[in-house]
């Protein structure tokens, strides 16, 4: 089983299928991490050897043992206050204002199944694939208790983290930090990647090496955020796609968070990823406890690619949910780019009769629809038909619409409010706001406070009502701006600094209680397009629009960043007009296409308005689609190039039984007089024999992955590449 104890030792094993994970309390209870890495079968504390260093104190009870400091150890859950001058995973103030915890092991007990945490999302499994460790500690001088929460999931090499703060005492305590994960890594030299960005261009890779120091992604937006993504990769410098040793992290949360690196003076690395503490504290009075977001780990020492296999196989299958988590998604057409705020029924229908003609499974009609919005200045909140536009209501329009054969889905924006709206002017209260001071204006728009009880059951009220006036299939959840002014008139002023987690765990009830109660109707998240693509989100919304930017071109590097943590049944992507409305770039329609295929795959345009060679083109793609959307969503997903440096962008999805295996991309730029590309593929069986399709030529896998796959000479820009392998005789 994945988890060894030997309790004369207070040593604990986690082992999955490929890595073992292992920490033990010493003689006087500190908590050490000892390894993260490749299974070994051996305590590996005889690696724990350390000098007497200069103002590295120790704890009281190590005497004058000098070279026994919690500022050098590698500790599971570092404590802040006592002496260990590096990262803390959590800082409490106590009832007397002293800040100091000295956690030190009281007990464990193992338990069958995944933990789940109350009211948050988390990794769930079968009762049989799934154990969970709980180390608890205690602090020395007050009655604080941590529980150390670790899912493990054997076979897929996961391994969960989630804290719980506990106050046993009688007087209150002041939580200002509580990490979800802290992983000490006391050998080997480690470069770091993190997911940088900005609207229209989110998660783009960014590694590094560390500095001794602290380094640090995060978000103080309120929401994940386009900037940073709540994920990190720690890598060998050799480390790359098929090879090298790299350890991954991502965050099941969707409000701020922090990820901190740091090179402490031994050349040792820890990571602590949770809430960001600079916009977090909770008061927990006698009795109370807190529970931490989870945050999910993995290790590989088989490069990347492994990394993003397991990551991708525990988001699919273990925290996305509901009927659509493993369902070939519908290919949608969505009419925002089509005519923005401008339109009314009849010029829907008309692009809904197109899109159904071609193949198209459901139209989403985006933003406009309800109360005034003809613009972005107003009617957010007012969640009712604007029968301006959609004259006979909305009934009307998605009987029409079905009858076509297609499905409906709706846009609505359910965080925000605009001052110009009936919801506004009747509940100015209900927004995130200082009285005394002028609020920041985003896209013209106010955040209502989630963390108001009266606040959700409206929005449950006005959302159910709308999803029961007509058979509405789809929401597409929309949040356009980030949160600051933060105050709430609900909570008093020593609370004030729960609300931006408070927030979250509201945003988390309403979501919840829409797929509880709505399980036929698929959400799929956005935030400005990818600015809250997180985990978090996944567990409610199988799918999330990965980027506004919609030029195929720049798709790639978004998508390729998103691949290495998110799966591709997660990413919403589409095939726009051209030129592109965010670049201006003209890309061949096959190449969008392909684009578009790595992910949800949908339409975004008026398909009335193309030429017939193009429908026809569309007609086939949607046919592709349908052909290889089994392979694109259940197969493994390796990255062939670099399309940040490279110059083409080449991804590959594998069946699992490796019979066949389907390589799409494109190469940016057509160099003259040069010799064609030759792609190496991943994934194959080394010793089948795979034909290309179309060409019916026959390679081994070994010498497609070893030698590689000749690409079709190009002729222009941006040129589409699409191949198909298939292994002979089975
Ligand atoms: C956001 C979304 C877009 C669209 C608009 C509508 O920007 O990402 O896809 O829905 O809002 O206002």
């Amino acid at each position: 089983m994945g988890i060894k104890v030997n309790e004369k030792e207070s040593f604990f094993s986690i082992t999955t299928q490929n890595t073992e994970y292992q920490f033990k309390a010493d003689k006087f209870g500190v908590l050490k991490h000892l390894w993260y890495g490749e299974k070994t079968e051996c305590d590996m504390e005889y690696l724990l050897d350390y000098p007497d260093v200069g103002f590295s104190g120790q704890i009281y009870d190590a005497a004058d043992d000098r070279t026994n400091s919690i500022d050098t150890m590698p500790l599971e859950y570092p404590c802040g206050g006592i002496g260990d001058f590096r990262i803390p995973a959590v800082r409490v103030v106590h009832a007397d204002g002293s800040t100091a915890l000295d956690l030190r092991y009281k007990g464990y007990c193992i338990k069958n199944g995944k933990y789940s945490i109350p009211g948050l999302p988390a990794v769930y499994a079968e009762e049989k694939k799934a154990q969970t460790l709980e180390i608890t500690l205690s602090d020395t001088a007050s009655d604080t208790e941590v529980i150390l929460r670790y899912g493990v999931l054997e076979e897929l090499d996961i391994i969960t983290r989630s804290t719980e703060i506990c106050n046993k005492g009688s007087s209150p305590i002041f939580l200002k930090e509580a990490a979800s994960l802290s992983l000490d890594i006391p050998f080997g030299d480690w470069e770091w990647i993190h997911f940088q960005g900005r609207h229209t261009k989110e998660r783009v890779p960014e590694r590094t090496p560390l500095i001794h120091g602290i380094q640090e992604s995060s978000s103080s937006r309120g929401m994940s955020s386009h900037h940073q993504n709540p994920s990190f990769v720690i890598c060998s410098p050799d480390c790359s796609e098929q090879a090298g040793k790299c350890y991954g992290g991502f965050f099941v949360y969707s409000g701020s968070f922090q990820t901190r690196i740091e090179l402490d003076q031994l050349n040792q690395t820890r990571a602590v990823m949770g809430i960001n503490p600079n916009l977090f504290g909770w008061k927990l009075k006698g009795g109370e406890s807190f529970h931490t977001p989870e945050a999910v780990m993995t290790y590989s020492n088989e490069g990347f690619s492994k990394l993003s296999h397991n990551f991708h196989k525990v988001i699919r299958e273990n925290i996305c949910r509901g009927k659509y988590k493993l369902a070939e998604r519908p290919v949608l057409l969505n009419n925002w780019e089509a005519t923005y705020f401008d339109f009314d029924a009849d010029k829907i229908l008309k692009i809904a009769e197109n899109a159904a003609a071609l193949g198209v499974d459901m139209l989403v009609l985006d933003d406009g629809w309800f109360g005034k919005r003809d613009s972005d200045t107003s009617g957010l909140g007012d969640w009712f038909v604007n029968e301006k536009k959609l004259s006979g209501g909305l009934g009307s329009l998605v009987e029409k619409i079905k009858a076509l054969g297609m499905k409906f889905g709706l846009w609505f924006e359910p965080e925000m409010v605009s001052e110009d709206s009936e919801l506004y002017r009747t509940h100015p209260d209900w927004v995130i706001k200082i009285p005394s001071r002028k609020p920041n204006r985003a896209r013209c728009q106010l955040v209502l406070d989630m963390s108001r009880k009266d606040v959700l059951e409206n929005l449950y009220d006005s959302i159910s009502a709308i999803l029961k006036s007509a058979d509405i299939s789809y929401i597409k959840w929309d949040a356009n701006r980030n949160i600051c002014d933060w105050y709430s008139g609900e909570l008093s002023a020593e609370n004030q600094c729960e609300l931006p987690h408070r927030y979250v765990l509201g945003l988390y009830e309403l979501l919840e209680r829409l797929n509880m109660d709505f399980p036929d109707v698929m959400i799929e998240g956005c935030s400005g397009g990818g600015g809250r693509f997180d985990a978090g989100m996944l567990y409610y919304c199988p799918q999330i629009w990965c980027s506004d930017d919609t030029d195929a071109f720049e798709r790639t590097e978004i998508q390729y960043g998103t691949s290495f943590i998110y799966p591709i049944s997660a990413v919403g992507s589409h095939v726009s007009v051209v030129p592109n409305h965010q670049t201006g770039r003209i890309t061949p329609f096959e190449t969008r296409a392909v684009t578009a295929m790595a992910g949800s795959f949908g339409y975004e345009l008026d398909l009335g308005k193309l030429s017939e060679d193009e429908k026809q083109a569309v007609f086939r793609q949607i046919e592709r689609f349908k052909k290889y959307g089994p392979l694109i969503h259940n197969g493994k997903y390796y990255r062939l190039s670099d399309p940040t440096t490279e110059n083409y962008a080449l991804w590959e999805y594998v069946s699992e039984d490796k019979s066949e295996a389907l390589i799409h991309g494109m190469v940016f730029r057509t160099v003259p007089n040069m010799k064609r590309i030759a792609i190496r593929a991943a994934g194959l069986s080394p010793e089948g024999e795979y034909m290309i399709e179309g060409s019916g030529e026959i390679y081994s896998g070994a010498a497609l992955m070893n030698g590689g796959i000749l690409l079709q000479r190009t002729w222009g820009d941006h040129c589409p590449v699409e191949i198909h392998l298939i292994k002979q005789g089975v």
